[in-house]
């Protein structure tokens, strides 16, 4: 079957950056097509012992509406753009609908049909966003980006997401002998930078958000899109509303960057934990917020944290965990706390999705949901989520 070509008409988007379509009663996720359309499509792969197809368009046979010329030469071969042959707008659209399906079990009707992706501030065309790319290195040197669930390395000219100071170094005219692959940065502050194999090498770089400078480490955790740490802190602070002497958890707080947001708005007289496993971001954490004495840092797991650490209530909790989101004993651990309001941000609502239905059962209900557009061209979304908690349902002991 693999190999073999196939008429399909496509149905909705799945998360994943695929579209649904049926064939002998089988589902196959195909790339690089859109709702609507009916296409030619080549079998890659199969999953589930069988149950389902992986396939990709190769011809359009009827377009959608949506579709455009991708801007990327590259796009379709390359692994690292889902949705190049969509308008933005489409982009956008299908982003809300995934997020929708997939909170559907667990956030109101009322609250999903008001949910939307906004663009980030600053991103006009979704091109040149990338501040942070890491280059695949072939057995010849030359550097390129990996082809989908491939190892396999695509060798380009330029990878129109990169942000143009990513592209002016020029990485793929040279050759990286040994390399096996090379990380680029470009920060807001100074110039961009390439390093082949990078490790923790003690090189750090200057970013700018919230008004303040943030040193982070060359393969550090740092937003990727130039705009998304403002995006973000508008976003959580709009939601969590801190004030004056209130208690603040930062959960997965990487370099600092919500615990110094909102350092001003609790002020000397409240207090701020942030929480964070990467001995690197704490200790670019410690750098970047010495001025703020109200803010302690802890280095440590955000669960064990939470279980031996936390023993007082907090007024706001805000949690940015990594893709796999924080998981029931998290969200057990963080609603024992009775916070006034929780902020979840999530890169990735089928986590966020399993989270918030945990949270649910404790009587915790999401009563704002916003989505960011902060990685364009691409399927994936960061949704910033308001949860409070709803009448007298039991907090776990
Ligand atoms: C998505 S980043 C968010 C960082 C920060 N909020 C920001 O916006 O810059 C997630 C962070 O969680 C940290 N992390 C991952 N697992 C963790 C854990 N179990 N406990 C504490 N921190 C963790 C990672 O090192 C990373 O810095």
């Amino acid at each position: 079957m693999i190999g073999e070509v196939i008429e399909l008409e496509v149905g909705n988007f799945a998360h994943g950056g695929h579209c649904v379509a049926r064939i002998d009663g089988r589902v196959v996720f195909v790339r690089h097509t859109l709702p609507g359309e009916r296409i030619r499509a080549r079998v890659t792969g199969s999953g589930g012992g069988g149950k389902f197809l992986r396939a990709d368009a190769i011809e359009i046979l009827e377009a959608s509406p949506d579709r455009v010329t991708p801007p990327c030469s590259f796009a379709g071969v390359c692994g690292g753009c889902d949705w190049q042959h969509a308008s933005l707008t489409a982009q956008r659209r299908s982003k809300e609908s995934i997020v929708r399906e997939l909170l559907r079990k667990s956030v109101s009707t009322e609250i999903l049909e008001s949910f939307t992706v906004h663009a980030v501030d600053g991103d006009v065309d979704g091109l040149g966003w990338r501040t942070r790319v890491r280059f695949a290195v072939d057995a010849e040197g030359h550097a390129g980006l990996r082809l989908h669930r491939s190892h396999d390395v695509l060798t380009i000219d330029r990878c129109l997401i990169a942000h143009p100071a990513i592209t002016a170094l020029d990485i793929t005219a040279e050759v990286w002998p040994q390399a096996r692959e090379v990380l680029a940065v470009a920060p807001s502050i100074g110039e961009a930078l390439a390093r082949a194999d990078p490790r923790h090498t003690g090189t750090r770089v200057l970013e700018k958000a919230a008004g303040r400078e943030w040193k982070v480490d060359f393969t550090g955790f740092w937003q990727v899109h130039p705009g998304a740490a403002d995006a973000l802190v508008n976003v959580v602070g709009d939601f969590a509303q801190p004030t004056k002497g209130e208690h603040i958890l930062d959960l997965y707080s990487g370099v600092g960057l919500f615990a110094g947001a909102f350092a001003e708005n609790v002020g000397v007289g409240g207090r701020i934990d942030a929480v964070e496993v990467d001995a690197g971001a704490c200790a670019n954490a410690r750098r970047n917020l010495h001025d703020l004495p109200f803010v302690h840092l802890h280095h440590a797991d955000v669960l064990e944290w939470l279980r031996v650490k936390a023993t007082k209530r907090a007024d706001i909790v805000i949690l940015d965990p990594p893709r796999t989101g924080c998981g029931p004993a998290g969200v057990k651990a963080i609603v024992r706390l009775r916070p006034r309001v929780i902020v979840y941000v999530a890169c990735d609502p089928a986590p966020l999705a399993r989270d918030l239905a945990a949270f649910a059962e404790h009587g915790w209900k999401v009563d704002e949901i916003v989505g960011l557009d902060m990685f364009p061209m691409t399927q994936h979304l960061e949704c910033v989520v308001r949860l409070t908690h709803h009448e007298s349902a039991a907090v776990p002991t």
